[in-house]
């Protein structure tokens, strides 16, 4: 059975998982609105990836013997300041989602919980991509400036194969 604090901990990152499915959907229309068609379909993809990333806790919690709650989620923002601005956001927001799963690997050592200290490595790893990735497009978006923001649009998924 899984134990408590660990199936406590890991329903919680289910709403991050879904909050940040949610936040990159939210940025997806707003960019696809703005006219960068490129960009929304990295959103959406990335989205997709997030609510992928939800359904890994769903389906570990309920592996174990646990009960995996479905929660609501917060409502992400309709408008964001700038392609630029918005990409800051990203990075920011998977810098928390590193927090959240370092915390998550601090308990399953507390609790002797091997087994989820085994399974949140992927998730450690996975991290440490998420970063680099939006990195990389916050360098090629300073590289360019904005008056390339047609070469950004056309090229960024192109980041997204080499990855
Ligand atoms: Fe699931 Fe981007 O963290």
């Amino acid at each position: 059975m899984i134990p408590k604090k660990i199936e406590k901990i890991l329903n919680e990152q289910i709403e991050k998982e879904g909050y940040s499915s949610n936040l990159y959907l939210a940025m997806a229309t707003w960019t696809d609105k703005e006219g960068y068609s490129g960009i929304a379909k990295w959103l959406f993809a990335h989205a997709e990836e997030e609510r992928m990333h939800m359904m890994k806790f769903v389906n570990f919690i309920t592996e174990r013997g646990g009960h995996a709650i479905i929660p609501a989620f917060e409502k992400p923002p309709i408008e964001f300041e700038s392609i630029n601005k918005m990409f800051q956001q990203v990075l920011e927001h998977e810098k928390y989602i590193t927090g959240t799963i370092n915390d998550i690997v601090a308990l399953a050592i507390q609790e002797n919980d091997f087994a989820t200290h085994n399974w949140i490595q992927w998730f450690v790893t996975e991290q440490i991509e998420e970063e680099s990735s939006v990195q990389t497009i916050i360098d090629k978006l300073t590289m360019l400036g904005e008056k390339n923001m047609y070469i950004f649009d056309r090229d960024i998924m192109s980041l997204r194969d080499s990855e």
